[in-house]
């Protein structure tokens, strides 16, 4: 019998990196769809996989949906990426991203507690949960949370919910406490792309700038397509718990810049950046970086793209997108 795993959040980068990886594990692939009228499938057709993931209809708000796809299907692994992601609109939407991140996933839970108790549950929690902590060091699986935005308050509510679910009902459900993690099918508003997509452009001459609100804060950025790799170890293992997921290497955003400039042999770009205070936050979470000791030892995942060579891989599929639409005029 092939083993079978329900995403939801298919079309965003990480899913389709997962379902992927799965794929070529043999697994069958159900996909948890939410738009109907116009829906993207630009990510799982860039991967090539879009012919293999079956679709089903649902949306984490409506849990009637959430309680037919997970009755239907009875998975054996669900892996609930799905979520409002962006830092930055939280704000703006906080009860739409408190619904969707956090009673989304309360919703999800229990349509798996009473129909499919079995199976495993993955959330897709974030380094956004540390916020101010430990920002002058490393943060690990013991660091405490001090969130900065509505988007990291709500992912502390759905952490805490999958622990709940496991220490109560003793149902296999892990948290994987992912930094940040970039690829070609990264969102164009998220700071990564934005910049590679800006470079590429540049490079082209069909733009002379970029357009950021702060240069300074620090992530530890590693490759999403070595990540969800994490998130399938961590419901293999014998006891479910929660990991740190990280390169262990930090990097500002204008070093972020720089580097993508260099991949084009551009040394001079600070003359191509303009900062823009609309691009700020209201509360910034200054410097991120992992401990992975943890996932190292317990899970053997260690990242493998380092950060120069996954800024070049952004960099080059931008221009190679921008190269393809240019020929076809
Ligand atoms: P993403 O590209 O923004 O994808 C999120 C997906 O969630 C989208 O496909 C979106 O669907 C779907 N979605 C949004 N609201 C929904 C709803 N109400 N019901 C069902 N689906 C909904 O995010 P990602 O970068 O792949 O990240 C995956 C997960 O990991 C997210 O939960 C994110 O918060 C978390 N995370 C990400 C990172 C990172 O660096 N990438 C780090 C730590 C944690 P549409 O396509 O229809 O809009
Ligand atoms: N998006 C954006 N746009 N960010 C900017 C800009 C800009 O013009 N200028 C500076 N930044 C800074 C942000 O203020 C932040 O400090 C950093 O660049 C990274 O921003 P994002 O790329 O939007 O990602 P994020 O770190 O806020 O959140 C991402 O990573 C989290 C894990 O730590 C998202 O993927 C979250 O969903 C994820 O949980």
């Amino acid at each position: 019998m092939k083993k079978s795993a329900l995403i939801t959040g298919i079309l965003g980068q990480d899913g389709p990196y997962l379902a992927k990886f799965l794929l070529e594990k043999d697994y069958k692939i159900y996909g948890l769809l939410r738009r109907y009228s116009n829906p993207s499938f630009v990510n799982p057709e860039y991967l090539g996989i879009q012919d293999q993931i079956e679709y089903v209809d649902g949306d984490l708000t409506d849990e009637s949906s959430l309680i037919n796809v997970i009755k239907s299907i009875r998975p054996d692994e669900v892996y609930n990426l799905a979520a409002q992601s962006f830092v930055g609109a939280s704000w703006q939407q906080a009860k739409l991203t408190t619904e969707v991140n956090a009673v989304g996933v309360l919703s999800l839970l229990n349509a798996v507690k009473f129909f499919s108790p079995t199976s495993k549950f993955y959330q897709a929690s974030t380094s956004e949960m540390f916020g101010l902590s430990n920002s002058d060091g490393f943060q690990d699986e013991n660091t405490p949370f001090h969130p900065r935005s509505p988007y990291g308050i709500s992912k502390v509510y759905a952490y805490w919910m999958t622990v709940n679910f496991r220490e109560s009902y003793n149902m296999f459900t892990c948290n994987g406490i992912l930094f940040n993690h970039e690829s070609p099918l990264r969102g164009i508003q998220f700071v990564t792309r934005k910049i590679t997509d800006g470079v590429a452009q540049i490079k082209l001459g069909l733009a002379d700038h970029i357009i950021l609100g702060n240069l300074e804060p620090k992530r530890d950025w590693g490759f999403a397509g070595d990540y969800v790799e994490a998130m399938y170890l961590m419901l293999q293992q014998d006891e479910p718990d929660d990991f740190v997921i990280a390169t262990g290497e930090t990097h500002s955003v204008s070093e972020f810049v720089e580097a993508a400039f260099a991949a084009v042999g551009i040394s001079n770009w600070k003359q191509y950046i303009k900062i823009d205070p609309r691009y700020k936050r209201p509360a910034e979470v200054p410097h991120l970086r992992g401990r992975v000791d943890k996932a190292r030892k317990k899970l053997g995942w260690k990242p493998k793209v380092a950060f120069e060579e996954l800024v070049k891989i952004m960099v080059e599929a931008d221009i190679a997108r921008y190269t393809i639409k240019k020929s076809f005029g």
